[in-house]
């Protein structure tokens, strides 16, 4: 089986950014700790970031009959991203969205996700801890498949 991992915009800038609203954890640490887990449970894992929502989409696209399923934490794009949405509707891939932070206590214009609707489940404000629940979370998904 194999999971893609996806980071929005602003999310390489991890462990320096915002420190109070998402944590110093970086992103080649959840990156390097999702690769363990996978290692552990023979999952593969490919992890991939860009601040471009063409970039994103061209990623969850390639994705189709190689990836069973995905770990994405769209960023910004959550709450404004039709087009991402409209891509995750057509590929159909099982689909987890992590937010570091807990979108719903934050700004008006955060408590909107625009994929939501469209993905499995939603983890948020857990910190880099969401990436772990939402790897387990799809090997559960996984079993269910017989994968
Ligand atoms: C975020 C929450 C978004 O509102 C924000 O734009 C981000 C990160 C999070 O992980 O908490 O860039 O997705």
């Amino acid at each position: 089986a194999k999971i893609l991992v996806l980071h929005g915009p602003n999310l390489n800038l991890l462990g320096t950014r915002e420190p109070d609203v998402y944590g110093r954890t970086t992103l080649s640490q959840i990156n390097r700790d999702l690769a363990l887990l996978a290692d552990r449970f023979g999952v593969e894992l490919e992890s991939f970031q860009s601040n471009h929502e063409g970039a994103l989409i061209d990623r969850l696209q390639a994705s189709v009959g190689n990836t069973d399923g995905i770990i994405f934490n769209p960023a910004a794009y959550t709450h404004t991203s039709i087009a991402i949405r409209d891509c995750l509707s057509a590929i159909m891939i099982p689909t987890i969205e992590v937010h570091l932070s807990n979108i719903h206590a934050r700004e008006e214009f955060r408590h909107r996700s625009m994929i939501a609707p469209v993905v499995m489940g939603q983890i948020s404000g857990l910190g880099a801890l969401g990436y772990t629940l939402a790897f387990h979370a799809l090997l559960e998904d996984f079993a269910k498949r017989g994968l």
